[in-house]
């Protein structure tokens, strides 16, 4: 299980039963996924032009927050083409090897999908180069003089890459994608329909004024949407009569802790360390990560997207920034400039 209930996170940790149903609730094609108007749009046009010249996608970046359905997407992509789609992710891909048998594995126009592609290794990086331009890749053979480098043929496919830090890739890998698509968050509203989906998937009844509580309160992340409908479910069976209601689910995420805006505790402490203790800020993002004992990377990729899309936090040179809505949220006033906040 995910440590926080609306950590935005893979839900593979989840129980296997669990498991099959999050499996059960991935859109397959293009037309049923919801949502992210543009890059669907964008999708659109490149699958289609790759169909009608029988070619394989051109190499894709897609970054943003995690949960929004970078994998899902991936997956689609695969679909809609008829090819396979192999997964890994930069951290997995320690050596050159690990890359070249997995490369050259590939069938003509299938799909590799590296998640967390910015935390691949330079070594790793180096032997992607040629296979991503000529689908050619060089292996050593031996060590020494009696080294011998050659070269492998590769069948032609597409690389599909995600990241939560788009600026965080070196300018020659990105150079060599053909497509960078922008996920965002997501609407209520669109979360809504998602949640219907899913709820009909699930043969879970669910009403559109509790498709909408939940919705408010899922932090723009499907992935955080569905497991919120899942623990709802189990209330209103366990409290209730099994129909989720805005009622029933205004009290299952009260006792989750998940608030009206999908903040849960840590969120909480988050805003009230940089208000309490940095006086609302602006402070560096070191100061921070070491007064809640969280790494930094989480801070900044888990956090802070969300907090700052609501217009909570704000990102400036001098450091973040707590905005009068986080204060308000909080029920917590600015004293004086640079004071600490005080409870109302
Ligand atoms: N489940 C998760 N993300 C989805 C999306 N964008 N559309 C439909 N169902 C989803």
């Amino acid at each position: 299980m995910p440590k926080r209930v609306v950590d935005p996170h893979s839900d593979m940790e989840e129980a296997p039963q669990e498991e099959v149903e999050i499996q059960s609730l991935r859109p397959r094609s293009l037309r049923e996924y919801i949502g992210q108007a543009k890059a669907r749009e964008h999708l659109q046009i490149v699958l289609e032009a790759a169909r009608k010249r029988g070619e394989p996608l051109d190499h894709l970046l897609l970054y943003g927050p995690p949960g929004l359905g970078k994998t899902t997407l991936a997956q689609i992509l695969g679909h809609e083409m008829g090819v396979g789609v192999k997964t890994t992710s930069g951290p997995v891909l320690e050596r050159a090897g690990d890359l070249a048998s997995i490369l050259t594995s590939l069938e003509e126009g299938d799909i590799l999908f590296i998640d967390e592609i910015h935390r691949m290794n330079r070594v790793v990086e180096e032997v992607m180069y040629p296979a991503l331009e000529d689908f050619k890749i060089d292996i050593l053979l031996g060590k020494g003089p009696a080294a011998q480098s050659i070269q492998i043929d590769l069948k032609r496919f597409t690389l599909v890459g995600a990241t939560t830090r788009a600026g965080m890739i070196s300018a020659p890998l990105r150079d060599r994608f053909g497509m960078m698509l922008r996920l965002e968050f997501y609407e209520p509203g669109e979360l809504k329909t998602i949640l219907k989906r899913s709820a009909d998937i699930l043969k879970v009844p669910l009403d559109d004024e509790g498709a909408l509580e939940i919705a408010r309160r899922s932090r723009g992340t499907p992935r955080i949407a569905n497991r919120l409908l899942r623990r709802v479910r189990d209330f209103a069976q366990v409290r209730s009569d099994g129909r989720i209601s805005r009622g029933v689910a205004d009290q299952a995420l009260g006792m989750l802790e998940v608030d009206s805006l999908g903040l849960d505790r840590p969120d909480r402490r988050y805003l009230e360390a940089l208000i309490q203790k940095f006086g609302g800020g602006p402070v560096g993002l070191d100061n921070l990560s070491v007064s809640l004992n969280e790494e930094a990377d989480t801070l900044e990729d888990v956090y802070e997207p969300y907090l700052i899309q609501i217009g909570f936090l704000v990102r400036t040179p001098q450091g973040r920034k707590a905005t009068l809505a986080a204060y308000d949220h909080l029920k917590l006033r600015p004293k004086d400039p640079g004071g600490q906040g005080e409870l109302l």
